[in-house]
């Protein structure tokens, strides 16, 4: 089995590179991961549909002969061929927007297909690590929260398509666990952040960041004392490897985020500083079931992966500021549309 110097497995034991399926390859993170694991060795199959993502995050990789797009939506049976030796589903809209738009479609992604991927994942005895959320956590009465914590989530809110749909998924990973099926992995990802964001879909550092470019003001929900945390790509992607790749004695899920937690009023400020903007800020109504603090407990990922977040908050925004400034965003003021308002929330 042959390694890279950072302790990354790239090939099986024949020698061949690994082949990695990652749905939601041209997703935000899964575009980042995808380049991610083609820089440590890896062949890597995109498996997406571009529901909630543009072909243009993975343009410079479609060159790359390490790299092999799959357009097909999940839910339905995947017909791929070939040797398979990790599966990363991705694949999910995020952004509650996104999710909100087609809940229904949201809901059967994270539950057929992720029984889908699994699927594949037990036919080719591939590794299989699902992309979940803090999400699964609702609004959270447990600050910071541990994955032992089982959550405050409502069930039959504009959220629940999301929150509940990644439960559901979770309890399937688990089940092919238990049942020596697969071999599964589950990432709790917190809030991240970077190039690639899309600039109008309504999470909050890609809010805050477009507005304070076009001097627009920043939407604050509430009153703004309710709290997130921010991990930056490069780091939540590492862990994300750093998880399949794991000799794990543990069952269960990992919190993947940074525990550098700040007030979303405090936050406003320093992407205003950082943008150089003295943008006013505007007050909206609190988006139904939005959490009041978001912040993970990471002991976990440090005790069984070494895995922690080593990006600040001002590099990272730094970079990602540096993006948004270099796309068309800045000279295409963004204000988001009503129904994006009610349903863009300060939780993502
Ligand atoms: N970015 C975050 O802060 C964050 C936080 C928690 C969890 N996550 C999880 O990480 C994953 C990636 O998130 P992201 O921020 O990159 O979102 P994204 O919307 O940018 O990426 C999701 C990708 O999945 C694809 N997709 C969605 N449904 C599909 C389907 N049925 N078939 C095929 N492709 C489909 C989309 O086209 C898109 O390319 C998601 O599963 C999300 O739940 C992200």
């Amino acid at each position: 089995m042959a390694r890279m110097q950072n302790g990354t497995v790239i090939s099986n034991g024949n020698g061949a590179p690994y082949v990695s399926v990652v749905a939601g390859g041209a997703g935000f993170l899964g575009s980042h991961l995808c380049e991610a694991l083609i820089a440590s060795g890896h062949q890597v199959i995109c498996v997406d549909s571009f529901v909630s993502s543009s072909r243009r995050n993975i343009r410079s990789l479609e060159s790359s002969p390490d790299f092999r797009l799959f357009e097909a939506d999940v839910c339905e049976p995947l017909g791929l061929r070939g040797r398979v030796d990790r599966v990363y589903n991705l694949a999910c809209a995020a952004s509650p927007p996104r999710y909100q738009a087609d809940p229904i479609h949201t809901m059967t992604t994270s539950v057929v297909g992720s029984l889908n991927l699994l699927r594949l994942a037990e036919a080719r005895g591939a590794r299989y690590l699902q992309a979940s959320t803090s999400e699964v956590y609702g609004d959270p009465e447990q600050h910071p929260q541990s994955e032992s914590y089982s959550g405050h989530v409502n069930c039959t809110g504009p959220r629940a398509c999301y929150d509940e749909g990644k439960r559901a998924a979770e309890a399937l990973c688990f089940d092919f666990l238990r049942l020596g099926r697969v071999d599964v992995r589950v990432a709790r990802i917190f809030n991240t952040y970077g190039p690639r964001m899309q600039p109008d879909d309504g999470r909050i550092v890609s809010n805050f960041i477009v507005q304070a470019l076009s001097g627009k003001p920043m939407t604050i929900y509430g009153t703004g004392e309710q709290t997130r945390s921010f991990c930056y790509v490069s780091d939540l992607v590492r862990g994300l490897m750093a998880l399949m790749e794991a000799r794990l004695p543990h069952e269960g899920p990992v919190n993947l985020g940074n525990p550098d937690e700040h007030r979303v009023l405090e936050f406003a400020r320093i992407v205003a500083d950082l943008v150089g903007a003295r943008n006013a800020v505007r007050h909206e109504a609190l988006p139904t079931d939005d959490p009041r603090r978001r912040c993970p407990d990471i002991s976990l990922a440090r005790e069984l992966l070494g895995w922690e977040p080593t990006v600040s908050l001002r590099d990272g925004l730094r970079e990602t500021i540096e993006w948004f400034r270099s796309t068309e965003v800045a000279s295409h003021p963004h204000d988001p549309a009503p129904e994006q308002r009610m349903a863009a929330t300060a939780g993502k």
